[in-house]
C-alpha cells in the first residue's frame, strides 16, 4: 500500500480550496515555489488542518546547513523533508541525525529531468552514464547514512526498493492513471503499477488538481495505490 501525496502546485487560495474539497487527503507537498511565497505560516495551517506535510526544499549544502535546515523543518511540523543525495554521505548523516526521528528526511537520487547523457557531462564522468545504477548506488549511498529513503522515478522503484528493504520511503513522482495526459513527465506508470513495484508514498499533481472532480480522482488513485 502507498501513500497518496497532493502536490500542491497552485496559488495559496486555490490550495485551500482544493483541499476543502478533499477531505480524504492525508498527505500534501509543499514545493520551493509555494513555500518561497507563503513560507512557514502556510505550513503550519496545513498541518493544523491534520495533514502530513512533504516539505520538497532538495536542500544541497554544506553539513551543518543541512542539518540546522533539517531542525527547522522539524520545529515547523513538517513529515517529510528533501536532501540531494549528491550533497554527499556527511551531509546526509548530518541530515538524517538532525532529524532525530521528528522528520523523515529522503534523498533525492537523480533528478528526472536530467538524461543520461547531460548528467554523464555534469558529473565529468564523459560520455553517457546508466541512470539506474546511479540511482542504485545513491540509494544505497542514502540508506548507508540513515536516512529515512529516497526519491526516484518509476522506473527505479523496484530495483531501488531491492537495494533498500521493506522499511525504507521510497517516494514516487509521475503518477498517471492510463489516458492520463503525461505533461512534461518521461518517465511515468500508473498508481497500481508503483504501488506494486515498492513505492511507499505517490506523488500526484496535475491529474489531480486539473480534474473536474478532484476527490473522485484522488479516491480512484487512492484506491488503486492499496490506500
Ligand atoms: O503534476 P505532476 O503529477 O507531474 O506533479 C509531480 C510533482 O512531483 C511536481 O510537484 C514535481 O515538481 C514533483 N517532482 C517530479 N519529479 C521529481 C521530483 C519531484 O515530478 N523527480
Amino acid at each position: 500500500m502507498a501513500e497518496l501525496i497532493i502536490a500542491l502546485d497552485l496559488a495559496a487560495d486555490d490550495a485551500r480550496r482544493l483541499l476543502d474539497r478533499i477531505p480524504e487527503a492525508r498527505w500534501v507537498k509543499v514545493g520551493s515555489i509555494l513555500f518561497t511565497r507563503e513560507g512557514p505560516p502556510l505550513v503550519r495551517e496545513l498541518a493544523a488542518r491534520g495533514l502530513q506535510v512533504f516539505l520538497d526544499l532538495k536542500w544541497h549544502d554544506i553539513p551543518h546547513t543541512v542539518a540546522g535546515a533539517v531542525e527547522s523543518a522539524a520545529d515547523l511540523g513538517v513529515a517529510m523533508a528533501t536532501v540531494h543525495c549528491l550533497g554527499g554521505s556527511d551531509m546526509m548523516r548530518e541530515a538524517a541525525r538532525a532529524s532525530a526521528g521528528r522528520v523523515g528526511v529522503v534523498g533525492v537520487t537523480v533528478l528526472t529531468s536530467h538524461s543520461a547523457t547531460d548528467y554523464g557531462a555534469t558529473l565529468g564522468r564523459g560520455g553517457e552514464v546508466v541512470l539506474l545504477d546511479e540511482v542504485a548506488r545513491l540509494a544505497g549511498a542514502a540508506r548507508a547514512t540513515g536516512l529515512r529513503g529516497i526519491v526516484c522515478s518509476p522506473l527505479e522503484v523496484a530495483t531501488v526498493r531491492g537495494t533498500l528493504g521493506p522499511a525504507a520511503w521510497v517516494v514516487v513522482p509521475g503518477i498517471r492513471r492510463s489516458g492520463d495526459p503525461a505533461g512534461d513527465q518521461v518517465r511515468t506508470a500508473t498508481p497500481e503499477a508503483a504501488a506494486r513495484a515498492g513505492a511507499s508514498h505517490l506523488v500526484v499533481g496535475r491529474p489531480i488538481l486539473q480534474a473536474g472532480d478532484p476527490r473522485s480522482v484522488f479516491r480512484e488513485m487512492a484506491a488503486a495505490a492499496g490506500g
